[in-house]
């Protein structure tokens, strides 16, 4: 089956996920969509300093928003701030520098963050990594999983009573249409018992920002939630993770700005503000979260059981009054896990 869902997922990517597929999808696009006034507004953007977070992180300073730049290289950080603020002369951007794949920072910055700030109106998850050996972070926990879950999901988490202060809050996640072949996976989220394949844990890792998000928007109905897949942009990401498939289809990859459109469009336009919350889209379309036929569908109950780890995991590593929470007798996890976080502790 799995063959037979990398096949027809591929045989889609060359047709849809290149620039000649983001040349025919903007065909239908409507430019007035685009042109709204974010004055007064502010945007958190994660790895705004490169590729499709920095193509964001500009159109939006172009149009007059407040934009918080969460990066882990202050240096990488500071030189696309000085960039921005030049190209596009908004000087409302601000740098904040966190690794995503250090989670109780992620639970600092988020608590940090709120009490220094009155409002944010949107957020976006678009940092993400694919780590091509397994490594664990000080907790214990595989990076890959911490920095694309738990991270986004701790962020989120953290921020949500901030951003639910203003009238139409949004939150962004930047998938991958490579979730497409993962069926959604609850145990061994950190690749403990398997072999490890980066590409794989990857593509499951953007296959549970798509559960995460369908759940947020249940449970936050005061929030528009959406995840989107960029089609394949040439990015350093792509060229430092997969370098072969950038070398054979480097000519046929989007820019940075293409493949941010989609990005920009779920974050500022009212038409995006109008569909359902908790989708998933694709050059500016919804756009179904499974393949035909690839029994990668997933019960209700499946997707609550992921949220119900990932509170538990991110309620471990939650620094409370300046404890954390590690020794909780009512948490529970998978036993190595416990042992790693016990150790880091
Ligand atoms: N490009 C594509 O074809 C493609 C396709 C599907 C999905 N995506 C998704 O698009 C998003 C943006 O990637 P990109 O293609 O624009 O690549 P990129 O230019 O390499 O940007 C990735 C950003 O994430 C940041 N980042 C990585 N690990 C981090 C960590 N531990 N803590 C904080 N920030 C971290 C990077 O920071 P540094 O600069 O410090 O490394 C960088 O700013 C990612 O979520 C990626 O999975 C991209």
């Amino acid at each position: 089956m799995s063959k037979y869902r990398n096949i027809v997922w591929f045989l889609k990517a060359m047709q849809e996920y290149t620039r000649g597929g983001y040349e025919t999808a903007s065909r239908n696009f409507l430019a007035k969509d685009l042109s709204v006034n974010l004055d007064g507004q502010s945007f958190m953007i994660t790895g705004a300093n490169s590729g499709i977070g920095k193509a964001t992180a500009m159109a939006i300073a172009k149009k007059g928003g407040t934009v918080h730049m969460v990066c882990r290289n202050k240096e990488r950080a500071e030189s696309a701030r000085e960039d921005i603020v030049k190209e596009a002369g908004n000087n409302n951007i601000h740098v904040h520098i966190l690794d995503l794949s250090e989670t109780r920072k992620v639970w600092e910055f988020a608590e940090d963050f709120k009490s220094k700030h009155t409002s944010l109106n949107v957020l976006i998850n678009n940092a993400g990594s694919m780590l091509n050996i397994r490594e664990v972070n000080f907790e214990g926990l595989e990076k890959n999983f911490a920095i694309n879950t738990l991270g986004v999901y701790i962020l989120t988490k953290g921020l949500i009573p901030l951003l639910e202060k203003n009238t139409e809050p949004r939150v962004i996640t930047v998938s991958s249409g490579g979730m497409l072949v993962q069926k959604l996976r609850i145990t061994d989220l950190q690749t403990e018992k398997r072999m490890f394949d980066s590409t794989m844990v990857y593509a499951q890792n953007k296959r549970q920002q798509v559960v995460m998000t369908e759940e947020w928007a249940r449970t936050y109905p005061r929030i528009h939630f959406s995840v989107m897949h960029p089609g394949w942009a040439d990015t350093p990401a792509v060229v430092m993770a997969m370098p072969q498939l950038y070398e054979s289809l480097r000519c046929r990859l989007r820019t940075p700005e293409q493949g941010a459109d989609t990005v920009i469009w779920l974050a500022v336009s009212p038409a995006a503000a109008r569909t359902p919350s908790g989708k998933f889209f694709q050059d500016r379309r919804m756009v179904p979260v499974h393949l035909p036929l690839a029994w990668t569908r997933y019960s209700r109950e499946k997707a609550r059981a992921l949220m119900v780890r990932l509170e538990t995991l991110a309620k471990r590593i939650q620094p409370s009054g300046g404890r954390s929470q590690l020794n909780s007798p009512a948490i529970e996890t998978t036993g190595s896990l416990q042992d790693c976080i016990k150790k880091a502790a």
